[in-house]
């Protein structure tokens, strides 16, 4: 059984689809990337997965699988318990900012003690723990700091550190380092890796960044418009992307190393641009396509299994 397992989950806002028929799954331990650009649906599903969609959003059909247990049939105070102490978030930077008015140590006790009874002063120790574990310096002196005392990178830190406070199974990481610089980025993508190890927990990184893809994760699920296009292990994928989209964001230059820090192609440099899900009769992807025919218009098509755990919604590229 998978840790997470979202299967066939289609939301719409008023008059517009944003997640169609998507099926992915994050086995325990493991980091899962979600990829694609800006206005797909990864933000979308991320608060499906946590039950923080906005009011005016409506869940038309799927299930969300957290051990075998379907997230979107749990109660409000099931979710409640759950978020914090089985599935984190975190999200970029300032989006998420801390309470400007409460010092860290408080915010970081807050989490603990709405998941466990901890004294005052046990939270706080565990808060200084949290703090050296997510590698801030002089953690005992940081505790008391306010989030405008700490840089961006150090806010996302703290950040970090009460997403993992209560030793979550699961952490989605939406866009974590995008509002910061190169370095910094770095720096906590490996420190969110460490973690994942030390911890023992699944990361979901969602990203638009294929550098940061090849780097860190270990399989990837490429959305476009709303749906999953391609799924993939990492050296697999960046060796032989098979959709025509992945192949567009890979561009030429595909280099087979994972281990390298990737140099993609801006995802924007495909011509054209998204379709909305919503007023699509066949592939989302078809107007951009370079090998779309005319059958691509009609229906969408499914994900299509592939050897090795492979799957990629194009029957052109699957002879
Ligand atoms: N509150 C909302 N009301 C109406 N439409 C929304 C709302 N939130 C998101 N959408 C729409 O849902 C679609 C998917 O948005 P989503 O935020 O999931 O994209 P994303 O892949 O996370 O993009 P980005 O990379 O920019 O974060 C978009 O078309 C967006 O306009
Ligand atoms: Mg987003």
């Amino acid at each position: 059984m998978s840790l997470l397992a979202v299967d066939q989950l289609t939301v719409a806002f008023p008059g517009h689809v944003a997640v169609r028929e998507v099926s992915f799954a994050v086995e325990a331990g493991e980091t899962l990337a979600l990829v694609g650009e800006s206005g797909c649906g990864k933000s979308v599903t991320a608060f499906s997965v946590m039950r923080l969609l906005p009011p005016n959003a409506r869940v038309l059909g799927g299930r969300i699988l957290f051990e075998g247990r379907d997230l979107l049939a749990a109660s409000p105070p099931e979710m409640r318990e759950l978020r914090g102490k089985q599935i984190s978030l975190i999200q970029q930077e300032p989006v998420t900012s801390l309470n400007p008015v409460l010092s860290i140590g408080t915010q970081i006790a807050e989490v603990i003690r709405r998941h466990e009874s901890a004294s005052r002063r046990a939270a706080r120790n565990r808060g200084v723990e949290l703090l050296d574990l997510v590698r801030i310096p002089e953690p005992q002196r940081r505790i008391d700091d306010y989030p405008h005392n700490l840089s961006g990178g150090m806010r996302q830190r703290v950040m970090i550190a009460m997403a993992v406070a209560c030793g979550p199974k699961l952490l989605i990481a939406d866009e974590p380092t995008t509002a910061l610089d190169v370095t910094t980025q770095a720096q906590v993508l490996d420190l969110l890796d460490d973690l994942r190890r030390k911890l023992a927990m699944a990361v979901l990184l969602i990203t638009h960044d294929l550098g940061v893809v090849a780097q860190w994760a270990d399989r990837i699920s490429v959305m476009y418009a709303g749906r999953i296009v391609e799924q993939a292990g990492i050296k697999p994928f960046f060796a032989q992307p098979m959709h025509p989209y992945s192949r567009g964001l890979l561009g030429a230059r595909v280099d087979v190393d994972a281990d390298e820090h990737y140099t993609a192609n801006r995802l924007s440099e495909i011509p054209g641009s998204v379709g909305s899900a919503a007023d699509e009769r066949g592939c989302p992807f078809a107007p951009r396509c370079p090998i779309a025919i005319a059958d691509c218009r009609t229906a969408p098509p499914p994900l299509l299994p592939l050897p090795a755990e492979r799957a990629v919604a194009c029957p052109r590229v699957v002879a």
